[in-house]
This record gives C-alpha cells, structure tokens and sequence, in this order.
C-alpha cells in the first residue's frame, strides 16, 4: 500500500472516529505497522466514551409539530449526557434504514429510533442485534413481537387509547354543558373526524376510543366524515374546507387525533365565518403543543389532550444512556416498564380551566 493511502486512511479513522469502523478498514486492506498506532489512540479516546456515549437518533420527520418538541427535550437532556448523532428521516424509511446503518458505522453504543413506517420495527432490529446495540423505540410503537423479539430493545411513548378516552371526556363534558351544541336538536352529535397517519397506533386508537368514550356517556353519535389528515395542518385546513362546503351546519363537532390537524380545521372554519356573531364550532385535538395552547386560550379551540413531549423526550435520552452503557435502562430515574417494556407517559386532559398544566409542560 502506498503512504498516500495509508494517509488517507488515517484520516478516514479520524473522521468516522469509531474504532470498529476503523479496524475493519485495517483487516479488510491488510495494512499494519502504522495502523496498530492508530488503534491504540483511538482506544484512548475510547473510554471517553463511556462516560459520554454515542446515540444515534432518527425522528421520521422534523417537519411535524409535535415531534419538533420531541426533538428539543431529547437535546435539552442530552446536553453534556450524551454525545447525539441526530437525523431526519424525512418520512422515509428507506432513509431512515441508510442512516441507522451509517449510525453503527459511526459508533453509536445505542439507538433512539421514531420509526416512519410503525411495520419497519424487525428490520431496525436485526441491523441493531447484529451490531451488538441496543433500540429504544419511541413514539410509534412497534408490535408486541418486534419487542419481543430482541431483549436489548424497549419503547418510550404512552398508552395510546388514553388519549382517545382523555378527549372523549372532554368531548362528552363540553355537549353536556353546552345543548346549544346540538344545532339540529336530534340529541346526537354529527361530528367529523380528521385522523392521523392510517395505520399509527396512536392514530387508531384515538379514532376508536375518542367514539367510545363518548358514547359510553350516553350520548349518541352520527360521524358525518372520517379522513386522514396525516397530522398535517394543511391538510386538515383542506379537508375542513370541503366538510364545510358540503355539510356547512350540519357539522356540529370538529375531532382531531391531533392538535396540527386541529389547527388547520380553525383556520378553516375562522375563514368561512365561525367564531364570530355566535357562530361556533367546538373543535379537539390531541397533544396540547404551544400553538393549541394559544387557541384554546382564545376561545378557538375547546380542548386537546397533553401528550407530554418534554418526559417523552427526556425518558428515551435516560434509556438510551443506560442501555449504551450497559446499565438497568431506569437506572437513576423514576420511570416504569410495562410487561411491553415500555414506559408509558401518562396523558392529560386540557382545556382552558387547567391550561397551566400544558403551559407549563411545554416550557
Ligand atoms: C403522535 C402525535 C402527533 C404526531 C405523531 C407522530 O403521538 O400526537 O401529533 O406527532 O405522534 O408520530
Ligand atoms: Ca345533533
């Protein structure tokens, strides 16, 4: 081998700065000599690492509002914790399997992973087991199988018919308060529903638990329309846009597996005339983010549901460190796993009484 290429080597380790990746390289073009050097300094650097280790983080889209606060309490508490390779999948799962790859050839001691496709579970897994590292899964849940099936993998997010159950009381609440609700006096609530991503657990379960809960309360229901809106607010404010058009007051109740969603639903009624000479529309959400807030507050918006993004962000960071460093993952906090291996973040109903609640989550 010619020094050149011995030099560029060298400068390969420096920059992937992962000694397994580096060591491979060296078997593989059959150097030695100058390389055993090498080794040895990045060994050093090494143990470093231990106090500080490697996590690799893939949110699987950056461009989603409530994952957007996900993403800052996972840096705010891996500050000085934990050394962060963060990526954005770009709601690819192709993308996200290329960098969780690219992520073990760095050296990541553990993966954090928010999965684009809730299916893709089993293929982060074998590239995880067979690089000897751990998986914490957050925020989609993968299915009990997945989880079973490699003991170095757990999830952090919460139980998601909670929040379907969380709104409905809301929901149920706020019809009881309010007969003028019922525009048509039928004593049913014609109501619309914008669901998030199809096959989410979180977007299924709200769907069917948001309805049975309200219903459990004795109060019958008619939906009127059921699309996906795949927690986008254009979207949302589209699908409004033609619920209106089509049903205008027959409409009398506005369900949002989430609050982006919700969000443009408002803009959509503000703009055909709601909220102004008594012209109202009670509309809920789910995850209670800074924006909502400011809605609910005003009196656009009745209510959401907290999906706490700050402990959610916080618990991966906790787990993924413990697990990297090959401690109990609750090592030194105050979280519990479910017979899932799960830690379930507990949601909370907001609406204006208690909004300090969400205020002070989001802080
Ligand atoms: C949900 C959240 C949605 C969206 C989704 C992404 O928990 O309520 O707003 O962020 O996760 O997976
Ligand atoms: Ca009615």
């Amino acid at each position: 081998m010619s020094k050149k290429k011995i030099l560029s080597l060298l400068a390969v380790c420096a920059l992937t700065f992962s000694l397994t990746a580096c060591g491979a390289n060296k078997t593989n073009s059959g150097t030695s000599g100058n390389n055993s050097k090498a080794t040895s300094s990045d060994a050093t650097k090494d143990t470093s690492k231990t106090e500080k280790p490697k996590i690799g983080v893939t949110i699987y889209k950056f461009d989603d509002n409530f994952m957007s606060f996900v993403r800052r309490a996972i840096e705010n508490s891996a500050k000085d914790k934990a050394e962060l390779i963060l990526n954005d999948s770009q709601n690819s799962q192709v993308t996200q399997n290329e960098q969780v790859d690219m992520m073990i050839s760095k050296g990541a001691k553990a993966l954090a992973i928010n999965l684009v496709d809730p299916q893709a579970a089993p293929a982060i897994i074998s590239k995880a087991q067979a690089a000897n590292i751990p998986v914490i899964f957050f925020n989609k849940e993968p299915n009990v199988e997945a989880m079973k099936s490699y003991d170095k993998t757990w999830y952090v997010g919460t139980a998601s018919a909670e929040s379907g159950i969380k709104q409905g009381e809301i929901v149920a609440k706020s019809w009881k308060e309010h007969p003028e609700f019922d525009k048509n006096k039928d004593g049913k609530i014609q109501y619309v529903l914008i669901k998030g991503e199809p096959g989410h657990p979180d977007a299924e379960a709200r769907t069917k638990y948001v309805v049975d809960e309200i219903k459990k309360q004795g109060i019958e229901v008619e939906q009127l329309e059921l699309q996906t809106g795949m927690w986008d607010t254009v979207k949302g404010k589209e699908l409004m846009d033609a619920w209106l058009s089509k049903h205008g007051d027959k409409i009398e109740y506005v369900i949002a597996n989430n609050d982006a969603m919700a969000l443009g639903a408002i803009q959509s009624l503000k703009a055909a005339g709601y909220f102004t000479n008594d012209k109202y529309m009670p509309v809920v959400g789910v995850d209670a983010i800074p924006d909502a807030i400011e809605q609910i507050k005003s009196g656009y918006m009745l209510g959401s549901v907290l999906n706490d993004a700050k402990s959610q962000g916080t618990a991966t960071v906790q787990l993924a460190i413990n697990a990297a460093l090959g401690k109990d993952v609750l090592d030194g906090t105050e979280w519990k796993l479910d017979e899932n291996k799960a830690v379930r973040v507990p949601y909370v109903g907001i609406t204006k009484e208690n909004i300090s609640v969400a205020e002070e989550a989001y802080k």
